[in-house]
Formats: structure tokens, sequence, C-alpha cells
């Protein structure tokens, strides 16, 4: 990097001035569509059977060639290879980040030597999946059973963040390829409302509970499992329950002080984040939920788009493109968000996934160099299936102040036989990005309206609001179908996609050191709420607040 601040980084600068050119000219990007009639296969490419249509944004050749030159300026794929090469570039917590091993197929052979800790990683990788693939097909086949010797019927993940986001969407994603017979429930929120709602659908004799949790003592996840395991409890005794607890955590010890047998742990690694960790064990509940050759498959999937992601020139990189695009949308056109719109509906807790993905990545404003970056970081990610987000806040994606670039992301086949709904699905999917990026001038608008007969003053009155200033950009992915392979590479695409913006930005986007001040100031009130004499120590408002709660809890005793 040829200096500390991004902002007057040379690359950075000329992409600032390139902007303020486009600007000045009044570029907009109907207007590059009718100027180049090869803009869509210009600013399209196919990777990993992932498609990726970015030509409506507003970006022309030159912009391409100075968001590559920025790249390069940032080191981009020097960073990408010592990932992959299994340096420590999680600096802050000496880690290597190489949840890329997860998918690397058995036997394949390796560019690099990979051992990490003294341990050959491909090996442990490997024996972890086929203790994961026994286990699966044991459940399957009924070869495992509960206590009373009946076949397990539920899966219930016990987890919250990575080890709950990824694996629940992709087992709501891939419900298609579900296993029969078994299904899968989620509970990560403390929130006794959550785990209180499963327990009332399932049969302890035939369920199984996966503890989830990488360290083993996140306090959300510990408190389910043990209420979790005191339920069951009610219903067996200790002796039974190996049958019915299994934990995937890289805590040995925790995991035995649980109560749960080390051989039906399943254990993973420091250099697999936890938002990163789907591909690990943390994915036994997918595995479980739709067998384990789709599960094999989705790895394999990631995997392809991992090798592309490697190998391919920046200029043709899918998660570079799709990187620095956004950078451009963030740091150029100064979009503080991005809206992930999935026109499908097994995706939907897509954009939800990548919440944690993105902002728990990049949310952060401190450089390797412990400087402040001085331009803008992770965007908010936020968004809903694509239909019902049209029926609620597309309007603001449309009319109001603020730009919002889309990602929309829709399969070409469907997995159902209603094919007038996926005509639908697809005519409204398309048609989002464009009128996101035609808009409405006032002068249709006003030939529309005289054309209905409409009076003049009238027509004065409503043109204003009926006006779409258009220019607003987005991005479509299309897979052929969502199947484990094509979700295993969109999941990969946007996680390297993240990785990139970081790389750019100069930020670690593998810790995570903003969750823990609320971790321990929650701490310190949840004793003052078992306490009769809280804490002096607050602010008045987290006072009155524990008062409160305080208050209402003698309540509930005195009525009980
Ligand atoms: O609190 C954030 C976090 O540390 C995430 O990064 C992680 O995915 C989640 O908590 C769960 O952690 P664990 O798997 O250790 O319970």
């Amino acid at each position: 990097m040829s200096s500390n601040i991004l902002s007057r980084s040379s690359a950075f600068r000329q992409l600032q001035s390139h902007y303020q050119q486009m600007r000045q000219q009044g570029l907009e990007i109907s207007h590059l569509f009718e100027q180049q009639p090869d803009r869509f296969s210009r600013f399209s490419l196919s990777a990993a059977g992932i498609f990726l249509d970015y030509s409506k944004n507003q970006l022309t050749d030159t912009t391409m060639e100075l968001l590559f030159d920025f790249a390069r300026q940032q080191r981009v794929e020097q960073q990408r290879d010592a990932m992959f090469g299994g340096e420590k570039i999680n600096f802050t917590e000496q880690r290597a980040v190489l949840h890329t091993e997860l998918r690397f197929p058995d036997g394949d052979s390796h560019p690099f030597p990979h051992i990490v800790d003294g341990i050959n990683i491909n090996v442990a990788v490997h024996d972890v999946l086929a203790r994961m693939q026994m286990f699966v097909e044991q459940v399957h086949s009924g070869t495992w059973c509960g206590a009373t010797g009946l076949v397990i019927t539920d899966v219930v993940n016990i987890g919250i963040g990575g080890s709950d986001l990824g694996p629940k969407m992709v087992c709501q994603a891939l419900r298609s390829y579900a296993h029969q017979g078994i299904q899968t429930h989620f509970v990560s929120n403390v929130d006794g409302h959550a785990l209180d709602a499963v327990l009332a659908q399932v049969n302890p004799a035939t369920t199984l509970f996966v503890v989830s949790s990488k360290t083993f003592t996140t306090r959300d996840t510990m408190l389910n499992a043990h209420s979790a395991r005191n339920w069951f409890l009610q219903h067996f005794t200790e002796a039974e329950l190996p049958k019915h607890f299994v934990a995937v955590s890289s805590n040995q010890s925790a995991v035995q002080e649980f109560g749960i047998a080390l051989e039906n742990r399943f254990s993973f690694w420091d250099w697999v984040g936890g938002r990163y960790s789907l591909w690990s064990a943390i994915g036994l509940p997918i595995a479980l939920a739709v067998g384990f050759p789709h599960f094999r498959a989705l790895l394999d999937g990631a995997h392809a788009m991992d090798n592309h992601f490697k190998q391919a020139p920046i200029e043709q990189n899918m998660p570079i493109l799709l990187g620095l695009v956004g950078i451009w949308n963030r740091d150029l056109l100064g979009c503080v968000s991005l809206s992930i719109a999935a026109y499908h509906q097994d995706l939907k807790a897509f954009p939800n996934y990548l919440q944690q993905l993105d902002m728990e990545s990049n949310g952060k404003q401190i450089n390797h160099r412990g400087l402040t970056v001085d331009v803008g970081t992770g965007p908010i990610i936020w968004g809903d299936v694509g239909t019902n987000g049209q029926h609620a806040y597309f309007q603001h994606l449309h009319q109001s102040s603020t730009i919002t670039p889309v990602d929309f992301i829709a399969a070409l086949s469907p997995q159902h036989q209603l094919a007038e709904h996926q005509l639908v699905l697809l005519a409204n999917c398309f048609a989002q990005s464009q009128a996101l990026m035609r808009g409405k001038n006032a002068q249709q608008i006003a030939a529309e309206m005289a054309a209905e007969g409409m009076s003049a003053e009238h027509i004065a009155l409503l043109m204003p609001h009926r006006t779409f200033t258009g220019n607003r950009p987005s991005n479509t992915i299309l897979l052929d179908e969502l199947s484990p392979t094509t979700l295993g590479a969109l999941i990969a695409l946007y996680e390297h996609k993240v990785t990139v913006q970081g790389f750019c930005w100069g930020i670690n986007s593998f810790d995570q050191w903003g969750v823990e001040l609320g971790k321990v100031l929650a701490k310190a009130i949840e004793a003052d709420l078992r306490s009769a004499t809280p804490s002096n120590s607050h602010d008045s408002s987290t006072k009155g607040l524990i008062a409160k709660a305080l208050a209402a809890r003698s309540v509930i005793k005195s009525a009980g």
C-alpha cells in the first residue's frame, strides 16, 4: 500500500476523480446501455455454475480498470494467496484462515503442504468428515437409535451465530433434498420461548440434540443446552443421554464437562472462523437433513468457487469483481447498505446468514496498522425474499433519497412443477432491476397521464410523486437451479467477496472483538438481576430497567 490513508492513495484518488467526471457528464446506467450494445456480455461472467450480471451498475470500462488498479495496489491477490497458503492472516488472534480446506476433496494433490500447528489438516478434515458420514448413515438407517430403540425423527441444533445461521440457512435452502423422516429444528435465541416452542413439538425418545458451539462457552447456547438436557432428564436417565446428545466443538474439555461422551464429539479447529464454519462438523445438521452425498456436493460446489477465486485473473474473477463493485458503490457512490433480494422462497434465510458473514467480518474501521480506515467499510446487509420485499420496502429502494444497491438472486429452474409461478417470479426479478435502473421521468409520466385523460392540474399534482429517478445499481446472480452444488458455490462467492473487500480496506475480516463488550456487561447485569441488592454502578437508565425487571420478577414469584 502506498499510504496508510486509503483515500489519499493514488488508485483511490483516480477512482474519485473518475467518479466526479462521470457525475459531471451526467452518465446514467441506461445511457451506458444505449452507448454500449454489448454491455451485458462485457459486464457479466460465469464461474462454478454461477452467473453474475453486474452491468446494471454505474460503471464503465474505465471504472473497472481503475478498480483493478485499486485491487492491485491493495495487494488483493497476494493477500488471497497468503490466506490459501495458511499464513496467520487473522493477526489479532494469531490464526490461519483455512475454511477453504474444509471443502478440499480427499486425495486431490495440494499445491503446498498443509500442516498447521503440527497437524496435516487435510487428513484431520477428512477424518472428521468420515466420522460425520458414518454417524449420519447410522441415524438414517436406524442403526443409531434413541434410548428406547426408536429411530431418530427430529434433530435439534442448539447453537448461535455461525453455529446456527449457516446450517439453518442451508437446511432451508436444500429443503427439496431433505431426507424423509428427519425434521431439523434450530434453537439459537436465549429467549426461552425459542427452546420451549421446539420442545413442544418433539418427542424425547426420538430426538437427537446437536450442541454446536466452537468455544462451548457461549452463554446463550450453554443455557439452551442445559435446559434441553434437564428436559430430557425429566423423561430419561443420565445413562440414556449419550444416544440423544452429540456435540460439535473445538473445546474437548468443556464438552466432557457437559456430559457428552468424547466419541460423540465432532471437532473442528481454530483456523475455522464461526461464520465460515458450516463446511466443518458445524454442518452436521445439514448432513443429517439432506444426507451425506448432498453435503459433499455442497462442499464440492464451494471448492469449485475456491479454485476459480484462486486461479482466475482479477479481471475475470467473480468474487473480486463482486467485491470491487461493492467498494465502488460503498465508497464512491456512498451507499451505506446493500439489500439482498432472493427470488427463491427456500433462500429466505440467506440475507440473515449474509448479515453475519458480511457485517461481523467487515463491520470494522481499524486497519492492520491500527489506524482508522478513512473510507466507508462493510455495508449494512438486509433483505428478504424478493416478491415479499416488493410489497414492503421496495418503495424505499425505488423512490427514497437513499440509494441502496440490490443483489438479486434467482434460480432459472425451480424444484416444483408450478411453471406459471416460476415465470411470474423471474419476470418480477428482472423487472425490478430494470425499474431501478431505468426509472421514469416527468415527461413519460405526463404523457401517460394525459393519455388517460387527466387534467393538466391533476397531472401537475401527481407528477413529482410518480417520478422515479432511476440510475439505481444492482447485480443479478443466477443459478441454473438451487442445488447443493450451486448453493455451495454461491455461499463461497459471498465469503470470498467479503474477504476481498476486507483485503482492500486493510481490515481483519476474521475477528469479532465488537461482540465482546455486550457479553461482559450482560454478565454483570445478570448478577444484578439475581441479587436482592443490585449494584449501584450503573447509569440511571440501566438501573431503572433493572429495577423494573426485578419488580416484575417478584410479581411473577408472588403469583407463583
Ligand atoms: O458472539 C459472536 C460469535 O462469537 C460468533 O462469531 C460465533 O459464530 C458465535 O458467537 C457462536 O460462537 P460459538 O460457536 O463459539 O458458540
